[in-house]
């Protein structure tokens, strides 16, 4: 399994790393078969997975639930969990309980956390303690309501160099990579220029040191709104409706289970129930 210490080498050879999130058994299992060098089990579950609008309601448990099963899944691959909403903001013996679980509880290999100001004391504090952190910054959708809606950041002078700033602040304070949401390419090239750790970049251009993007995305699964940085890669959203459509039709037409999928017996049937 590559570690956090893997992920640095790439960086320095050049290699790109490819990551993707997984949420459950088989998705993580699919994409270590495929080759993926990092798995993220993303809040994002709340809205691919469990159908909510936002990753605002996503909860602890629902991420070591899911964490739980991925780890299942794909025994030989790197695991980064996210942190959800206000798990690691109250005071660092709240992100401590939360890291603790999502490390021991969980079996994630790592933890991510957004933002930069709040956090930078933080990922100083876990890294200290052990737990390899990974920072995001950019669009950090935990803090959608105060960025006012999934928009694009940095496109000006003054907020790029912040991100940069709050880019060299999380590898300053022990952040073993970073990912950046959503923000313009020649942002993405500067920051993953100007940093040692591994930058990984959703939306933030080719230059970025590895990509990251959400399994449903990629695959064409669900009904989700895809942003306009998503590329799909497959479409198994069709052939499922499509299988299911036939299901429906042979079950109503009597056409399933035919005798290739049914059991029989030597008895008489009556006797099964005495007679
Ligand atoms: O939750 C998620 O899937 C993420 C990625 C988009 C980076 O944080
Ligand atoms: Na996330």
């Amino acid at each position: 399994m590559k570690k956090t210490s893997s992920f640095l080498q790439m960086k320095q050879k050049g290699e790109k790393i490819a990551m993707m999130t997984a949420y459950d058994a088989p998705s993580a299992s699919l994409v270590e078969k495929a080759g993926i060098d990092m798995i993220l089990v993303g809040d994002s579950l709340g809205m691919v997975v469990l159908g909510y609008d936002s990753t605002i309601p996503v909860t602890l448990e629902d991420m070591i639930l899911h964490t739980k099963a991925v780890k299942r899944g794909a025994k030989d691959t790197f695991v980064v969990a996210d942190l959800p909403f206000l798990t690691y903001h109250a005071s660092l013996s709240q992100t401590f309980e939360s890291a603790k679980a999502m490390m021991q509880q969980a079996g994630a290999d790592a933890v991510k956390v957004e933002g930069a100001a709040g956090v930078v004391e933080s990922i100083r504090q876990l890294t200290n303690a052990g737990v390899p952190v990974m920072g995001h910054l950019g669009l950090t959708p935990q803090s959608v309501g105060v960025l006012g809606g999934y928009k694009v950041q940095g496109k000006d002078e003054e907020s790029a160099a912040q991100l940069l700033k709050d880019a060299k602040a999380l590898e300053h304070a022990g952040a073993f990579a970073l990912v950046i949401e959503c923000v313009p390419e020649q942002v993405g090239k500067v920051i993953s220029e100007q940093l040692n750790i591994p930058v990984i970049g959703i939306g933030a251009g080719v230059h970025t040191d590895g990509q990251v993007l959400v399994y449903h995305d990629a695959i064409g699964y669900g009904e989700a709104h895809v942003p306009k940085f998503v590329k799909r890669y497959a479409s198994v959203s069709d052939p499922i409706v499509t299988g299911v459509e036939t299901y429906v039709k042979e079950v109503k037409q009597s056409q399933f289970p035919t005798k290739e999928h049914s059991f029989f017996t030597k008895e008489t049937p009556l006797s099964l129930y005495g007679g």
